[in-house]
């Protein structure tokens, strides 16, 4: 395990640990497809794939089309008494922990509405969700208490949970901003249509401060940040600044895909610390992603032993909510990061 480890130092500065080798064995044995394995692993893209390279140079597997252990591999995973990752993720619910049957005709509505959505600009980071997704983070806000009648801030909105909120009739008001102003468009047009009038829709860069009349106003905020430190300080920290005290909620996801747990204790250490917010509920893989299409164009491509499209949804998220206390403050700086605001050693996708 040692040299496997040392090997693995040598491509990355992400920390290595034995349940690293462990994790991406486990996920060979239940699969030769590249994607499914780091899917599965649950290790940041580029350590899983410096783990394969690294098990590949020492002879343990071999790539072809499909990531298979050698014979020496399978003496390997024998050796140290290593499992196949079994996937028994409930099939009723996909996971998400809500069922989809409450808000089956709002599921429809929206999808036929997103049809004629625009597609993902790679400039921007963009990637959305399934609209099986968006949808079931209008359920599980529900049952939290945190939309019905309730003021509902979307920071950010690839996903267009703005117009899921819309098509509910849920809360009393909601704002939405995104950097796209594509995006924007869209959500104006859809917000015509069907007549919907209690909400704000503006162009904005998160990057900047947010406007005195958004803050303290809301209950509720989503969003969805991108994976480095200082974007989900910046990003979180603006959507706990537009919430109007203790009692209110926010959502997000936080992936493994591009996160280690190194990072996630990071993250969690800014919540608590930082923002005084506690932690209520963090739901594995709920918010899985549509491949984005702009594959080739990224970090991960490079990165990967195997050059092969996804051919299964690959990169999902955890969902956090948060909740304020007293004593609980959101984020209000500028920032002034560039690129380094998106991209980190963990980071693959941009
Ligand atoms: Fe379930």
């Amino acid at each position: 395990m040692r040299g496997i480890i040392a090997k693995v130092e040598e491509k990355t500065t992400i920390p290595v640990y034995e349940r690293t080798v462990e994790n991406v064995l486990g996920a060979v044995l239940a699969s030769g497809d590249l994607w499914r394995i780091i899917d599965l692993s649950e290790e940041p893209l580029p350590l899983a794939t410096a783990v394969l390279k690294a098990l590949n140079e020492l002879g343990y597997i071999e790539f072809n089309e499909e990531i298979l252990l050698t014979k020496k591999g399978k003496e390997l995973v024998e050796k140290y008494g290593i499992g196949k990752r079994e996937d028994y993720t409930c099939r009723h619910c996909q996971g998400k922990t809500v069922g989809f049957d409450a808000f089956k005709e709002l599921l429809k509505e929206f999808k036929d509405i997103v049809k004629n959505r625009p597609q993902p600009k790679h400039d921007f980071d963009q990637a959305y969700v399934t609209p099986e997704t968006t949808i079931a983070r209008i359920t599980l806000m529900h049952t939290r208490g945190d939309l019905k009648n309730k003021e509902v801030f979307v920071l950010g909105d690839d996903d267009l949970t703005s117009v899921a909120l819309m098509l509910s009739g849920l809360p009393k008001r909601i704002a939405v901003l995104d950097i796209d102003d594509r995006l924007i468009e869209f959500i104006k047009r859809v917000a015509d249509e069907i007549g919907y009038s209690n909400v704000e829709i503006f162009t904005f860069d998160l990057r900047k401060p947010l406007p005195e009349y958004a803050l303290k106003k809301f209950d509720t905020f989503i969003t969805d940040p991108p994976e480095t430190v200082d974007a989900v300080r910046a990003f979180v920290g603006r959507g706990i600044a537009t919430l109007r005290g203790p009692g209110c909620a926010g959502y997000f996801g936080i992936t493994r895909r591009e996160s280690s747990l190194d990072k996630w204790r990071e993250i969690q250490r800014i919540l608590l610390n930082e923002f005084n917010v506690v932690i209520t509920d963090i739901i594995r893989n709920f918010n899985e992603y549509v491949n984005w299409g702009y594959e080739e164009e990224t970090r991960a491509w490079e990165l990967i032993p195997v050059k092969i499209k996804p051919k299964h949804n690959w990169y999902k998220s955890y969902m956090f909510r948060i909740q304020t206390l007293r004593g609980s403050k959101g984020f209000e700086g500028e920032i002034t990061a560039g690129k380094e605001l998106y991209d980190d050693e963990e980071s693959s996708t941009t």
